[in-house]
């Protein structure tokens, strides 16, 4: 049965069968390919998209969980949290290989959006299932800050 879903603004149709994976209906039948797989269990967060504005983890998520929910992706990421993240981490020139900064930028958006001056140990617990191999964790977590800064200026 097709889900009826929004997807970055729009309604969208996804006929595909409800239990796959979330990801995958994004990237092959959506062609959104800027969501990321990493380990396709739920634990380095490269698909972190964000459901009714809560990151969530793409891989873990089946398509029939988003049934009439809104759906976010890197491509359809606005706001006031976005435009900040996005400015941040360009100014701070965070990406290293990339790879993961998807996810990273969606788990960071996310947060900001609920918490608008995030602690060092905020930003910790948010984004401490979203994982680096270039280990820009440093440039991550002052990136953040940046935005926080700005979002309050
Ligand atoms: S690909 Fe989904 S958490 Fe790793
Ligand atoms: S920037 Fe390379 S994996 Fe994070």
């Amino acid at each position: 049965m097709p889900t009826k879903l929004t997807l970055n603004g729009r309604a969208v149709t996804l006929d595909v069968d409800p239990d796959m994976p979330l990801l995958w209906a994004i990237r092959d039948h959506a062609n959104l390919t800027g969501t990321k797989f990493g380990c396709g269990v739920a634990q380095c967060g490269a698909c972190t998209v964000h459901i009714d504005g809560a990151a969530a983890r793409a891989c873990a998520t089946p398509v029939a969980a988003v049934e009439g929910k809104a759906v976010t992706t890197i491509e359809g990421l606005k706001g006031k949290a976005a435009q900040a993240v996005q400015a941040a981490w360009q100014k701070l020139d965070v990406v290293q290989c990339g790879y993961c900064q998807s996810g990273q930028i969606m788990s960071a958006a996310a947060l900001l959006a609920t918490n608008k001056k995030p602690s060092d140990a905020d930003i910790d617990a948010a984004m401490a299932g979203n994982l680096c191999r270039c280990a820009t964790y440093v440039r991550i977590r002052a990136a953040i800050h940046d935005a926080a800064k700005t979002m309050g200026a």
